[in-house]
This record gives structure tokens, sequence and C-alpha cells, in this order.
């Protein structure tokens, strides 16, 4: 959701915010822009498109020489993607860039007016950087803490004043903002793949903590000005993590990147054979006292909600009820200090997850959070985080987040049904072993890659395309669907098969592909008579399942064979040939698989 840097150095400022907004375009990608101070005065150059467009404005304008500056990717929420409407906005004066949305900038705006302000652009950035002009009095500090009195909403912003030159001003408030520390030289950005190339080492700031970037060093102040210390964090994320590395595609080298992710989320959480999550302060007492579990997430990472459900209460026996957070926020759900909510969140910043994660506290609930990004928002506002290990996601389409993420549902689910009593320590070491055996199998699944590209060339066609399966196998078909249908453009949906024949069979032609998963042995002939039907009706069927069990002609089209561990465990398998599918289909309709229309990868607005 629009991402934000800001560069202060000795380096080419223009060269050094190009390649870093170039690490953000997973936050928004619709248009950009630049300001940097050129000779003491602010230069703006910007435009809708990508980066390299933005690259071949600077360039078709002269360039711009300096050594501090801003910049913006944007994902349009007020006013379409165009010139004006990109970021920096402001004046010769001031110049800001903004991630976020202000809830009350119409009632400013039409403040702003009566005093004479007049508005080009249709954001709501354009009203602080002239409430920023508006309220100026010498004294940016002063001026900053002023505006940060008016505006409601979400904010990361950064700040050029001409009167001083050379330094950057930033804050932020439920949109993320970090300050990376260089030699001699210093960031701020949305996100640490931004300056990962020059330093891993960053701070983070907490509400309107205001920081200054100039050439006496980083200063942050909070929110009554007074200066502060901070721990200098270090990221273990190595350049490499966020550059394409050989690949066409960064969602293609993450499906990859699958088994070495899996491995480092679950190797440090095994201990003696057995699930040990007690880092985060989750024990065994804990856990087996909850009276039901929430699972609380927004796209890919409420899917692996779907599947911590069905594995928790298959072995574990207690509630769990999964829902999307938008939903779950705004319906007063029953939550009592006696449950648990696990928030799920690549990103950690996911603006309903957050706001959900807000009113399970205030409800009295304990709160997990499994996140991946490390001193993000969702992790710091939770009671207990667990960290996936998957280091940083840069393609739109979430692959392996997902995996991990329902790799650490089965840590949790093993361990829980362990402390209920309800499996022996020997079912928990060897559920666990088999999880331990995840990483392998798949790299055995991967090789699949060329009859995965073939399947996806069936599909190239289609308009509409269905999934089913049953059990874990439907949880898991969720995720499928939602893979093909954010990248492939192509309409698709998942259903419990079983549930097919009451309604949305009436749709099944010979130009309707339907991917049937059945990996659970105990369903799977229930899944083939529902295959069958379909193919009874004309449709072609794909057919994910174990390699060992042959089906006839008249169940499938096509099969995908997948190595066998036990069932429960099926989905970390068999979702790698679902997200390879999606992939190719993506690809062989020429779309840009990791920047999809009108996506983003963090959604940092309601
Ligand atoms: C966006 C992304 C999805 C992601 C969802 C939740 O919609 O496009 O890929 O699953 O946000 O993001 P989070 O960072 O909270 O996991």
């Amino acid at each position: 959701m629009c991402g934000i840097v800001g560069y202060l150095g000795k380096k080419d400022c223009t060269k050094v915010l190009l390649d870093s907004l170039s690490k953000l375009e997973y936050r928004g990608y619709d248009s950009a822009g630049i300001a940097v101070f050129e000779n003491d005065s602010i230069k703006v150059a910007k435009t809708k498109g990508r980066i390299a467009q933005l690259e071949e404005r600077i360039n078709h304008e002269g360039g711009i020489k300096g050594n501090c500056g801003i910049g913006h990717t944007r994902w349009a929420t007020h006013g379409e993607p165009s010139d004006v409407n990109s970021h920096p906005h402001g004046d010769a004066n001031i110049s800001i860039v903004h991630n976020g949305i202000i809830e009350n900038y119409s009632k400013i705006k039409s403040f702003l007016e009566t005093k004479g302000y007049v508005f080009e652009s249709q954001t709501d950035t354009e009203t602080v950087a002239k409430l920023l002009d508006f309220y100026y009095d010498g004294d940016p500090l002063n001026t900053i803490k002023n505006v940060l009195g008016e505006i409601e909403g979400s904010y990361a912003l950064g700040i050029l004043f001409k009167d001083f030159p050379d330094r950057i001003y930033a804050v932020r408030k439920d949109s993320p903002l970090i300050v990376g520390i260089g030699d001699d030289e210093a960031f701020i950005a949305s996100d640490v793949p931004a300056f990962l190339k020059y330093t891993n080492k960053y701070y983070l700031l907490d509400t309107n903590e205001i920081v200054v970037l100039s050439n006496d060093g980083v200063e942050i102040f909070d929110k009554h000005g007074a200066p502060i210390e901070k721990e200098l964090m270090v990221a273990d994320w190595d350049m490499e993590a966020a550059e394409k590395g050989g690949y066409e595609h960064f969602m293609l080298k993450e499906i990859n990147e699958q088994p070495a992710a899996i491995n480092a989320t679950i190797s440090p959480r095994i201990k003696d054979g057995m699930p040990d999550l007690s880092e985060c302060g989750l024990t065994q007492e804990k856990l087996a006292a909850y009276s039901n579990i929430f699972v609380v997430a927004c796209g890919t990472a409420m899917h692996a909600g779907l599947v911590g459900k069905y594995v928790i209460e298959s072995i574990g026996r207690i509630p769990v009820i999964v829902d999307v957070a938008s939903e779950f926020r705004y319906r007063n759900p029953i939550v009592t200090d006696k449950d648990l909510v696990i928030v799920v969140s690549q990103s950690g910043e996911t603006a309903d997850t957050l706001e959900a994660l807000k009113l399970s506290r205030k409800k009295g609930a304990d709160t997990l959070a499994i996140v991946n990004v490390v001193g993000s928002s969702i992790a710091r506002e939770a009671d207990m985080v667990i960290y996936t290990h998957a280091g940083p996601e840069i393609s739109v389409a979430s692959t392996k987040a997902y995996s991990v993420q329902i790799a650490v549902f089965y840590l949790l689910a093993f361990e829980l049904a362990y402390a209920k009593g309800a499996i022996s320590q020997e079912e928990c070491i060897r559920l666990t072993k088999e999880l331990q055996s995840v990483p392998a199998t798949l790299e055995i699944v991967l090789k699949q890659d060329e009859l995965c590209k073939y399947v996806a060339s069936t599909l190239v066609n289609a308009e509409n395309l269905l999934y089913i399966g049953r059990g874990l196998d439907y949880a898991l078909s969720m995720e499928g669907s939602l893979k093909l249908k954010e990248i492939s453009y192509i309409h698709s949906e998942s259903y419990a098969a079983g549930e097919l024949k009451h309604g949305t069979i009436s749709l099944v032609t010979d130009t309707m592909p339907i991917i049937a998963v059945a990996t659970q042995r105990d369903l799977f002939d229930k899944t083939v008579s529902n295959a069958k039907e379909v193919k009874a009706r004309g449709g072609k069927v794909i057919f994910v399942s174990h390699s060992y069990i042959n089906v006839d002609d008249d169940v499938a089209d096509y099969k995908i064979g997948l190595p066998t561990i036990d069932d429960l465990l099926m989905p970390m398998v068999a979702v790698v040939p679902l997200q390879l599918i999606a992939y190719y289909t993506s690809v062989l309709r020429g779309n840009d698989v990791d920047k999809p229309r009108n996506l983003a990868k963090s959604v940092t607005v309601e």
C-alpha cells in the first residue's frame, strides 16, 4: 500500500531512491515520484506508471543531482493513478510522500480552502502538504507536531522543508516506517528490502515519534518533542534475499525457497523431537486450557488459518473459528478471556488484521501473532509472537509465507494435542518427524515444474475454473483458487466437493476446467465420485493426488501425482503444484506475475 523511501548520504540520491523504490514496488506500482534537494532547492519528478517510467522521465528532464531526498511508489486510494495524483505533493517550500489514509482530509481541505489554498489533486495527501504549509513557523518539529494534532487516520510521512536542506523529517502512525542506518548515510523506508543493499541496521518508530535525518546524524523525538534513544535492530535477511537470483520472477523464486523457509521456521521450534513453542510464552498448560481458538487474518494468511482449523480440530479437539479480519472486527465477535486469538500476517501491517488483534485484546483474549516481519505493528501489538522465517516475500501473490504459516499451525496443533492428552508422546514425535520430512519432499515436488507448466497450458484460454476438495483438500483448494485468480485473472472459485451438486454443477461445461484435490485417503472415493460427476457433464478434470493412486479416464484428464506423507500434512505438499499451475498460467497469459493488476502486497488501509 504505497512504499516510501528517503536517503541522506554521499551517494547519488536519485540513483539510490530509484533503486530502493524498485524494492518496494510490491507495495503499489501505479505511479511513482521523488523529491531531491538540488542546490538547496527541492526538485520533483513524478509520473503515472512504474519506476522504470519515472527513471525515463528524470533522465529526459536532465536528471536530478543531490544527496538528500524522498521517494514514493503508489497504490491509489484517493484519486486515480495520474501524474497529478502521484507523490510527492507540496510546493517549492515543502514536499511530502505519504503512505496511509487521512480520514478527515475533506474537513481539513474545506478549512484550508477558506484560507485561500487551492488544490490540484484528488489525494488526501495534498491536504497534509498544505496543512504543513499553513502551520509552518520556521520550526519543522513544531510544525509537524501541530499537524499531527489535526490529522486523523493512518500515515507514514517523509517530509522535506526547503529552509532545511539536506534534512529529512519523518513520522508514522499505523503505517510502517523504519529508519535505516548505514556508514555515513541514513534512510527512511516502509520496509527493510528498500535499503538492504546498503545496510541491515535499522530503528523502528513508534506512533508519532518524529525522526530527523541530517548530516549531524539521526535524531528521534517522542510525540512531546523530547529526544529519545532507540534500540538498533539488525535484519537477518541478506541482500540476495531481496533479489531475483536468476529466476524470471520473484514468485517462482519464492516457490522454490519453500523447503528452506519451512526448515528455518520449524527447526528452532523442535526440541528432542517434540514441538516447543514456549519461546513466545505459549506453554502446554496454557494451550490445553483455552475454550476456543479464533484465527483471524486476510487473504492467503486466512487460508493458512483454514488449514490450521482442520488440523487443530482433528487432533487437538478444540473448536477453531476462522474469520476474515474485516468481518471479525465489525461483528462484535463472542471472544472471551478464556480464548486464544491467533492473527496471521506475512507483513504484520495489514490494517484489518491489526484492528482485529486490538479488539481481541480489549475483549480479554490471549493473542498470538504468526508474523514474518520482525518488529511489525502486529508483532508489537500481540501478547505472544511466533516469527515465521520465510525471508522477504516480494511477489504480491504469497507462496512461501503461506507454507511457513501452515508449518507453524502444525507445530501448534501437535503441541496442543499432546498437551490435552489427545495424542501420545510417540504420536507427537512421529507427526513432528513427518513435518521435518516436508522440505525434502518438496524438493521432489518442485521437479514437477514441467508437468505443471503443461497443465497450465491447458487452462490459458479458460474464463472460469473450479477447485474442489474435501476436508483439508477443501481448505487447501481455497488457496489454490485465490492464487490462480489473483495472478491469471481467470475467474475461479473453490467448492467443498460434496456441495458442488447443490447448484454450482450447473455451470460445468466443456469450457470449465476443474481442479480436484484428493489427498485425504479417507475421503478419496467420495472426491473421485464428484470428479466423475463433473466428467460426465463434459468438464475437464485435473486431478491432484498421491502418485501411487491411479485414476481412470472417466475421473480425470490429467493427473498430478504427489509423494506420500501423512495425510494430515499433505496440504504442505499439494500446495506446490497449485502454486506452479497459477504461476505458469499467469506467465502464459502474458501477465505481470509479480505485480498483478489492482493489487498490493501489504494492505494498510481498510
Ligand atoms: C494482500 C495480499 C495477499 C495477502 C493479504 C494479507 O491482500 O495481496 O497476498 O495474503 O494481503 O497480507 P498479510 O501481510 O497480512 O499476510
